[in-house]
């Protein structure tokens, strides 16, 4: 069963494994479990037979008018059961009293974000592929 919670309290990097795959930037378990700490919201879904994180998204925000949606991600074994769903859903409930909630995404994913109310926008991306 999954089980959804909005805090990373007692999840260990040990339990954050198989994510960012095909990232330019690597993102260790440590420093993905460092940004979920430093997130002004997160949703993860824990399977609860493992204990393992299999699907996560964060926002930051300023708690006034704006959030911005940097992941989402469900590991591939997992993916097509409705968890993404239900994370996107948890995250808006948070948000419903604010002005914008803005995130950047592929092309194929514009029909699923769609269904929680978003629209299609220009949006403006920097990357260091460096760092
Ligand atoms: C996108 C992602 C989070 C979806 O996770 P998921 O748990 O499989 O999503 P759900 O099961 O809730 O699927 C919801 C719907 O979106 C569709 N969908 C999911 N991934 C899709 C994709 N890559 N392209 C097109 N449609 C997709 C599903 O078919 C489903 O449609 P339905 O409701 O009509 O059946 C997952 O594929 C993933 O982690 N991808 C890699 C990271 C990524 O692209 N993150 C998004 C950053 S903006």
């Amino acid at each position: 069963m999954i089980i959804y919670s909005d805090t990373v309290k007692g999840i260990s990097p040990g339990k954050l494994k198989g994510f960012f795959k095909g990232w330019k930037r690597q993102v260790t378990p440590e420093e993905h479990l460092r940004i979920l700490r430093n997130s002004a919201e997160v949703v993860i879904a824990i399977d609860d037979e493992t204990g393992n994180v299999v699907g996560f998204i964060n926002a930051i925000s300023d708690n006034v008018l704006s959030a911005f949606i940097p992941l989402l991600e469900v590991l591939p074994e997992y993916r097509k059961q409705g968890i993404a769903t239900g994370l996107v859903k948890r995250l808006m409930y948070k948000f419903e009293g604010l002005y914008g909630i803005d995130l950047v995404c592929d092309k194929d994913l514009v029909d699923f974000y769609e269904k929680f109310g978003f629209r299609s926008h220009i949006a403006m991306i920097k990357r260091n592929f460096k760092t």
